[in-house]
């Protein structure tokens, strides 16, 4: 086979890389413990951060749309986390025991994320989520979970089902197939399929999981309609709406996509950018929910729900860095939200364009500060689910030839974009639209 050119650049780029990767393989499965950072043929390896930039081991340069898996919105090393940071080695960085900084970041969440009547801190949205069903089931004394096809809320057993096709085959070995029965997929913003699935559950619904902009499915907003009418039918029924906020708690809005929205669920989970680049898992929501895990209250066995454990929940280091990024936030939220904003959007319009004016047809997904891209096999779809990119869009071309071209032109991108920080300017954009319009430049002379 002929070694793609752009394949070639890239190979030539990275022999430290490659290095790297060759020691990795010997001491990990595949070299990787995230198996998403697994770039064929191997990844670049980064050394070096700041801002809006990333610089590998063999000393090139990139802008990062991928910031920390969403999570790094003031960018890489920001003076608030630095700052943050010199607070954690005065006090160290792990306690085991209750300390004032774990009650201010709560009362903080309180204050700032509308359904957040009642916090509990983890280390993980893997573990958020996992918490959140536990306690819709034990709350509702109901079964079924309903989760959107191809949505990933974590890689725990009770999530872990539906998140690439064929749906109804177990997502690994070792979930049980047993599971299938409680945890069903619905179709994103389906309004009429998701009523349908609704209402054959209906008795022994206890909760819908829903991330109002569906990431891994390519960063696709809900419509309006969907949500409320989620809303709408899980009250009716008596079940939770738990809104899975991982990335879109304090990105899209100081409250969440659930201020954007106007919609108030019963739960919220949230990690990534609350964290502040510490590890962090975030549940929140109604005080009655949550009572069913006060450990004030003695209950019998099997009358309350278990949610904790967790050895390093409310370590100082997270609870300090945490609660000075959303206090950060919080004090900026009028100047940083738009102009993340407004750079997400420029981003969305310029790559779109950046193709299309190349002949090549390529689609953009995303709001606020999220863009992801996508290449359509018809140029009339638009994709509104992760089923129909899954099926009507090269997957392929974006994961795998788009990303290594782009990574050649100094940007690194995930699901065709990123998320936009408030440390990138201007010029880092247009950086990108440039190196996009170079790319289908590059792309379409391949194909011709
Ligand atoms: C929407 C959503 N939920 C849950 C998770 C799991 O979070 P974590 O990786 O912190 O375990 C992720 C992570 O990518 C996510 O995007």
């Amino acid at each position: 086979m002929v070694e793609k050119d752009y394949l070639k650049q890239y190979l030539d780029r990275t022999p430290g890389s490659k290095r790297l990767f060759a020691r990795a393989q010997k001491v990990m499965p595949g070299g990787v413990s995230h198996r998403f950072r697994f770039i064929p043929p191997y990844p670049f390896y980064v050394k070096k951060v700041g801002g809006s930039k990333i610089w590998d081991v063999d000393g090139y340069e990139y802008v990062d749309l991928w910031m920390g898996h969403f999570a790094l919105i003031l960018g890489h090393k920001p003076a608030t986390v630095q700052e943050a940071l010199k607070e954690v080695l005065e006090v160290g960085t792990h306690w085991g025991i209750v300390h004032e900084y774990e009650v201010q970041f709560a009362e903080l969440i309180q204050q700032t994320v509308p359904c957040a009547e009642k916090i509990i801190f983890g280390v993980s949205g893997t573990e958020a989520t996992m918490h959140a069903v536990r306690l819709a089931r034990g709350f509702t004394k109901k079964r079924v979970i309903l989760k959107v096809a191809g949505g990933w809320h974590g890689a725990n057993n009770e999530l872990m089902w539906a998140i690439r096709g064929p749906y109804e085959k177990p997502e690994s070995m070792g979930v049980l197939p047993g599971i299938a029965p409680y945890t069903q997929p619905i179709i994103f913003n389906d309004l009429e399929s998701t009523l349908e699935t609704i209402h054959r559950v209906k008795e022994d619904l206890a909760a819908v999981i829903i991330e109002p902009i569906v990431g891994s499915g390519g960063l696709i907003p809900a419509d309006r309609e969907y949500l409320k009418m989620l809303r709408q039918e899980t009250s009716k029924l008596g079940a939770l709406l738990i809104l899975d906020e991982i990335i879109t708690g304090y990105r899209i809005a100081l409250g969440g996509a659930q201020e954007v929205y106007g919609i108030k669920p019963d739960m919220v989970t949230m990690g990534k950018v609350s964290g502040g680049g510490a590890n962090l898992g975030v549940i929140a929501g109604r005080g009655d929910i949550f009572s069913l895990c006060d450990a004030t209250v003695k209950r019998p066995k099997g009358e309350s729900v278990m949610v904790g454990g967790g050895t390093f929940s409310c370590s100082p280091l997270s609870m300090i860095v945490g609660y000075r990024v959303v206090t950060y936030l919080k004090n900026h939220a009028q100047e940083i939200y738009p102009r993340i904003g407004q750079l997400g959007k420029k981003l969305r319009e310029g790559m779109a364009e950046a193709f299309n004016k190349n002949g090549i047809v390529a689609k953009t997904t995303g709001m606020g500060s999220l863009c992801g891209l996508y290449f359509p096999y018809d140029a009339k779809t638009v994709v509104k689910n992760p089923n129909q990119m899954n099926q009507l869009t090269d997957l392929e071309k974006v994961d795998y030839e788009f990303r290594i071209r782009m990574i050649n032109h100094g940007v690194f991108v995930m699901h065709g974009g990123g998320a936009v920080s408030f440390a990138h300017t201007e010029e880092d954009i247009q950086r990108v639209i440039a190196a996009t319009e170079e790319v289908a430049r590059e792309m379409k002379k391949a194909v011709s």
